[in-house]
């Protein structure tokens, strides 16, 4: 109540303003492109007119605008500028990057979820993070990832639960909670054992996603004042993003004390996950180290169960393509290779799951702010402190990028044919013009292990069951964009059994 009340009496003291430069018409709109824009609100009238779909509204802005980048102007002269030009995507996360940190605005307002973990740092302690972790992501881990914990949590948890489940499931959660268990085990050795048959409430998940949407809120607003009242006075919002945090950091710091406490007792397991790693490093303090759970959960967590939530929509709406999959998926299983080689080697199942990514990219856009005055590769001029945002969702749906029939899930589009072998070869497209898994020197540090992970669940899944979405013909589920994409709602699904025929597409 007292959020709405506070919300509301700063928009009735902008009213007035606005109505006498709207009456006297002393403002001339803007005509650059963007948003109509008015001083001192700057284009707050189309920002809260959209507000509902941000993601969608400014992807279709960028991708009219002819240098594919624009500058939307926000309340109280602040700007943002946002672009889908993947000259400008290279120069802000390459060529540049040391014009282009996260920067304070960023750490600022994500300070109290995420701290100072790896999704919140630049320079020296983003190297420190970034070099500690590479090593955890050598072949001989990903394999250990894929043959073991991937593999198990499969068999034991995830296709047991999916053969038992005769009503409709909600299979965006069922995905989260497999992914979450993936990135407890391999990163801090701990199985929270989130996919039991029970589907227990989770009391962490709860408050993460809450502290997920509130920090994301923050990112967003129009008025940043209004949410650093409100955590000032600790109402509304910002008290339930305190009392998220404090869940989801007694989490974090538990893992930490009982990672510590077995360190004590054994040290030779120094090498054995990210965590340990992390505590034998020289690094005791228990809240940085926290700090860095928390960040490593956001990565892993929500990232790969969007990617497969969207892609088992688009195989639904695309039988053509999942008679594919299972094509590949039967050729695979009578190979006598490893795990971790056949999944590796699924090529058609890599391309249909960077072309369900390209249309419903997991992150959908990023923010870096710029640290001095420049002007960008496509002549847009940017000031000290401008958040700077490459528009990943945008990009993925640009005509210019994609052609005419961007709008079609075509995996052909990135697969070639050997002309001796007839066989399928992935074409990987420049990471600047695909910034799904960001692109440079902070490209994501899961991504090999992402692809593992989700090739061997579609694997796993399609050839037992039929992913059949529980939603009314015509229904159209909606992306929502907070850190990381979800299915508003949730993905409703029945689980159908292939039985004797593994090719069987219909359901
Ligand atoms: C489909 C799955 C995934 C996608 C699309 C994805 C995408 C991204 C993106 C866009 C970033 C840049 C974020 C930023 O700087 O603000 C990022 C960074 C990162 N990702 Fe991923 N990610 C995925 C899976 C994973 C997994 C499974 C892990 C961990 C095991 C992971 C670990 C990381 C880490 C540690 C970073 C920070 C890298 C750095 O700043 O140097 N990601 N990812």
């Amino acid at each position: 109540m007292i959020d709405l009340h506070l919300s509301t009496s700063i928009l009735f003291l902008l009213l007035p303003i606005t109505f006498f430069f709207l009456l006297f018409k002393s403002v001339k709109p803007a005509r650059k492109p963007g948003p109509k824009s008015y001083p001192l609100i700057g284009s707050l009238f189309s920002l809260l007119q959209n507000r509902h779909r941000f993601i969608q509204w400014t992807a279709d802005i960028v991708n009219n605008t002819p240098t594919k980048t624009v500058t939307i102007h926000l309340p109280l002269g602040r700007v943002r500028v946002i672009t889908a030009n993947p000259a400008v995507v290279r120069h802000v996360l390459k060529t540049s990057l040391h014009l282009y940190p996260k920067g304070a605005r960023a750490r600022n307002t994500l300070f109290d979820l995420l701290g100072d973990g790896i999704l919140n740092v630049d320079g020296d302690d983003w190297r420190f993070q970034r070099q500690v972790s590479l090593r955890e992501f050598n072949t001989k881990s990903l394999r250990h990832f894929v043959e073991h914990v991937v593999d198990d949590e499969l068999n034991g948890r995830l296709l047991p639960l999916l053969s038992t489940s005769a009503a409709v499931i909600d299979l965006q959660n069922v995905l989260q909670r497999f992914a979450f268990d993936n990135i407890c085990k391999i990163a801090f050795g701990y199985d929270p054992a989130c996919l039991t048959p029970s589907m227990p409430h989770d009391i962490f998940a709860t408050a993460f996603d809450e502290a997920v949407v509130i920090s994301t809120g923050r990112m967003r607003a129009n008025l940043p004042l209004i949410w650093k009242l409100k955590r000032l006075l600790n109402v509304g919002s910002e008290k339930r993003l305190r009392n998220a945090v404090a869940v989801v950091r007694e989490f974090a710091e538990n893992i930490t004390k009982e990672k510590i406490r077995e360190l004590e007792k054994n040290s030779s397991l120094g090498s054995v996950d990210l965590l340990s790693r992390f505590l034998t490093s020289g690094h005791s303090d228990e809240k940085f180290i926290a700090d860095i759970v928390i960040s490593f959960i956001l990565a892993g967590r929500d990232t790969t169960s969007a990617a497969l939530t969207w892609f088992f929509w688009l195989l639904h709406k695309n039988p053509r393509i999942e008679s594919e999959i299972l094509k590949e998926i039967q050729e695979k299983s009578k190979k006598e290779t490893s795990i971790y080689e056949g999944v590796k080697d699924m090529v058609y199942t890599h391309a249909s799951l960077c072309e369900s990514m390209r249309l419903y990219p997991p992150v959908a856009i990023d923010a870096k702010q710029a640290a001095a005055d420049e002007v960008l590769p496509d002549g847009t001029f940017v000031r000290k402190g401008y958040p700077v945002t490459y528009h990943v969702y945008a990009m993925g749906r640009s005509e210019e990028l994609w052609g005419a029939d961007w709008a079609e899930f075509r995996p052909e589009r990135w697969l070639e044919k050997d002309v001796s072998s007839g066989r399928w070869v992935f074409k990987p497209r420049d990471g600047y013009e695909y910034p799904v898994f960001q692109a440079g020197p902070r490209v994501c540090l899961g991504k090999e292990m992402a692809f593992l992970q989700m090739k061997r669940v579609v694997a796993g899944v399609l050839r037992r069951f039929k992913v059949v979405p529980a939603v009314d013909d015509g229904v159209q589920p909606v992306y929502v964009a907070y850190f990381t994409a979800v299915m508003e709602g949730g993905f409703p699904v029945r689980i159908v059994e292939r039985g004797d025929n593994p090719m069987r597409v219909d359901p």
